[in-house]
């Protein structure tokens, strides 16, 4: 049996990413794309490698263990904890579970987990700092099994909640919402960065530039780069198939940043609020799939 076969409209966006419409472009050599020239297609043009079946199971299977890992850490945070413990946690788990963290000497990052708290916007390096009542926490977790990879982050409070704490998690996690509604074939890069700072700033926020979502599956970080910000319409098309993530970093104040000493931890410039939160997701046919699900509402 036949299956598998992507039908592209006429009046669409041409796959090719000529920007012209399918009928005005490719069509007039095959109306419906086979998925292994649309493979070719995104490979040649963007470097986009597209995920077949078996791949996508393979990436839920790691998501599901991300997952796993998140909810372990979760019920274990607690004021007084060092961001060292979290870090041991993730670790024996991972190995535990036959996965390797694929943040372990990554470009010579030396941790099995990034921890960034408060004004820290990702790629905090787990270490002595202690977790205080009223802190938020964002713990990012990338897990390696059977050699794909799969890339998750939430942020937590601990402890008593304070306004400002309250209002930067809601933003970023509604912002996150707003970016995998826009994930459909036909839809755009530049669609889901749209939503994502349109919503954020009408909040008063700001969206950090600097770090992106990325294409994620057979490597950490692939093609393309997910900005969140963007204007519609702009940037490639969305083609079943995709898998990338979207993890806006949202900042109380404003979006600027700086890198510590370390290399690697990014702070707020004016030291107020971050938060974010991370899902790897999957164009399918008809819209999307979350393969590190977890409820946004
Ligand atoms: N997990 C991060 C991301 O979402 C990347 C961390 S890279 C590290 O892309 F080296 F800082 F760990
Ligand atoms: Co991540
Ligand atoms: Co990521």
């Amino acid at each position: 049996m036949k299956k598998d076969q992507t039908k592209i409209g006429r009046n669409d966006p041409c796959p090719c990413g000529s920007g012209l419409k399918h009928k005005k472009c490719c069509m007039r050599k095959r109306n419906r794309l086979e998925p292994e020239s649309m493979k070719q297609i995104y490979l040649k043009r963007y470097k986009i490698r597209l995920k077949e079946r078996e791949d996508i199971a393979a990436i839920r299977k790691a998501g599901g263990l991300v997952m796993d890992t998140l909810d372990l850490v979760e019920s274990s945070l607690k004021p007084g904890m060092t961001t060292e413990e979290i870090n041991t946690l993730v670790h024996e788990y991972t190995l535990d579970h036959g996965a390797v963290p694929a943040t372990l000497h990554y470009r010579g990052y030396p941790k099995s987990v990034c921890v960034s708290i408060n004004e820290v916007i990702c790629h905090g390096i787990p270490g002595d700092r202690v977790i205080e009542d009223g802190d938020i926490v964002n713990v990012d977790i990338t897990s390696i099994l059977d050699g794909y990879y799969a890339d998750a982050n939430k942020t937590f409070l601990v402890g008593a909640a304070t306004p400002d704490a309250e209002k930067i998690i809601r933003v970023a996690r509604e912002s996150l919402k707003r970016g995998i509604e826009m994930v459909r074939p036909g839809n755009t890069v530049g669609d889901i960065g749209w939503a994502i700072q349109t919503y954020a700033e009408g909040e008063g926020c700001s969206v950090v530039r600097e770090f992106v979502g990325h294409g994620v599956g057979f490597d950490f970080h692939e093609a393309p780069q997910i900005p969140h910000y963007g204007k519609p319409k702009q940037g490639v098309i969305l083609a079943p198939g995709m898998v990338f993530t979207i993890e806006p970093m949202i900042n109380l104040g404003n979006k600027e940043l700086r890198i510590l000493r370390d290399d690697w931890t990014a702070v707020t410039r004016d030291s107020s609020l971050s938060a974010q939160f991370e899902q790897t997701i999957l164009v399918t046919e008809s819209g999307h799939e979350s393969l590190t699900p977890y409820d946004l509402d």
